[in-house]
């Protein structure tokens, strides 16, 4: 089934661009976006984009979709906004992202700690045995982290690691990019040509 509501969580591990250009991406398909990024996830976005969403949410929201060039079918929400529907199993997302995903949120949400609304979504999302693909970006993996992956892999989470492929023949950033956000929208069951796929050529 394609998603008709996408909850993309963006998070404190670097890559915020893809978590950028999922969101561009699926607005442009008519899906609508709930987008939340973490406090770490706002400070690394504004590091490597520039792009500035802390403050007043309205605004925040309005920079958002301005640095997107959309106008709307984007809601920015608080982190610590658990009264926001995607917090219930009774008004869950289609399908949640989470790109970038920083070890500490892949970790809290592999315990269910669910202190933040990115947190209990993805619990929301396992519960309900709906689609939560993880984006992790960090390297070298420790075994914590590799433990924390496969425990989430075999309670239902997709992970789709940041890890860009050299055989599509990338000239840009926008090319590595796309190939990550092509697989995730693969994921979604959403046909795509952002990256050239092998034999294609
Ligand atoms: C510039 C910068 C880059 C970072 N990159 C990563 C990363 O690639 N992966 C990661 O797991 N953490 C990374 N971190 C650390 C996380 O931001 C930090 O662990 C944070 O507490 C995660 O919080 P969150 O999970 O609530 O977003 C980075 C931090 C900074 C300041």
């Amino acid at each position: 089934m394609i998603p008709q509501h996408v909850f993309i969580a963006l998070t404190g591990a670097s890559g915020s661009l893809y978590g950028l250009r999922l969101a561009e991406q699926l607005v442009l398909n008519s899906v609508q976006v709930t987008f939340c990024a973490s406090c770490s996830g706002t400070a690394v976005c504004r590091e490597e984009t520039g792009l500035d969403l802390s403050g007043d949410l309205e605004k925040a929201g309005g920079r958002l979709r301005e640095h997107l060039e959309i106008t709307s079918g984007i809601t920015l929400v608080h982190p610590d906004d658990l009264f926001c529907p995607v917090a219930s199993g009774s008004s869950a997302p289609d399908a949640m992202v989470v790109v970038p995903c920083s070890m500490g949120t892949l970790a809290r949400i592999a315990v269910g700690v669910s202190g933040n609304l990115i947190e209990r979504c993805a619990d929301v999302m396992l519960k309900e045995r709906r689609p939560l693909l993880l984006v992790p970006r960090e390297t070298p993996l420790s075994d914590i982290h590799l433990e924390n992956m496969l425990k989430l892999s075999r309670s239902g989470a997709r992970i789709i690691p940041a890890m860009p492929a050299f055989y599509s023949q990338p000239d840009t950033i926008l090319d590595l990019v796309d190939f990550v956000v092509g697989k995730i929208l693969d994921q979604l069951g959403m046909d795509n040509d952002l990256y050239k796929r092998w034999g294609s050529r």
